[in-house]
């Protein structure tokens, strides 16, 4: 990964850009970074503030030969990856909230956007995104951030070497990626278990189709989330929204 590899000053979205270069045909394993991004994109048409010079905004092509079904399991992939990296470079003990939100202390570090484009049923190119706020300050972040995201700096009051940070996140992205193709989502899952923060706890999930309450349980073998509700069934949650309860 990251051999091809494409640096720029500034952009709208490093999503768009690799976009762009899997349209034209571009290897698995091309990798976009940006110092800034103007339109950067977060999850469910949020915006993602990635302001120049203080973060990692990352963008990396996927090719993988599955259907459409298994990606939501290369989004925990990515979560385990980066969540690994991350505590390896700096020791900051970051966790996973489901399905991959990095936070400290409950507050977000890093976000990853997984965008996948398929074909008859298969994956085409997937593009993982990857914002991990390193060195902001907290007066670069607005103020309807400040109570729910924070950086790295501000963890361990220390800059981060980014691009130290980068190497080892591309590292862990091949690393488990290739577990995965070879072994399938048992060790991602069990890896992934090992670093969730909302396993055990009481949560609430907006999703589509309504909110559902009650005690996370953990994944199941598919990396969908497992809910025990009040009535005590057990429901399977695929996407949605979760926040833990008295966070
Ligand atoms: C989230 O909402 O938690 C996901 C945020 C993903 C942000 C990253 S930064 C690099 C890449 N380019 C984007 O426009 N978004 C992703």
């Amino acid at each position: 990964f990251g051999r091809k590899l494409k640096l720029l000053e500034v952009t709208t979205s490093t999503q768009e850009e690799v976009r762009l270069l899997a349209e034209l045909g571009a290897a698995e394993g091309t990798l976009v970074i940006a110092e800034e991004q103007t339109i950067g994109r977060g999850r469910q048409g949020r915006r993602w503030h990635s302001p120049a010079g203080k973060g990692v905004w990352m963008s990396l092509l996927l090719r993988p030969p599955l259907p459409l079904t298994r990606a939501p399991q290369l989004t925990l992939l990515s979560a385990v990856a980066v969540c690994r990296a991350i505590r390896a470079v700096t020791g900051v003990e970051v966790g996973i909230k489901w399905p991959n939100d990095l936070l400290v202390h409950g507050r977000k570090i890093c976000g990853i956007l997984l965008e996948s484009i398929g074909e008859d049923e298969m994956i085409r190119y997937c593009i993982a995104g990857v914002g991990i706020d390193a060195n902001l300050e907290p007066s670069d972040l607005p103020p309807e951030l400040r109570t729910i995201a924070t950086s790295l700096q501000i963890e361990s009051g220390r800059k981060v070497d980014r691009v130290v940070l980068i190497g080892a996140v591309i590292a862990e992205l091949e690393k488990f990626y290739e577990l995965y193709l070879e072994e399938g989502f048992a060790p991602i899952g069990h890896l992934w278990e090992a670093l969730s923060v909302t396993t055990g706890q009481d949560i609430t999930v907006k999703t589509a189709q309504g909110e559902v309450r009650g005690r996370a349980m953990g994944l199941d073998e598919n990396g969908g989330l497992l809910v025990m509700q009040e009535d005590h069934r057990l429901t399977t949650i695929f996407s949605g929204e979760v926040q833990i309860d008295g966070c």
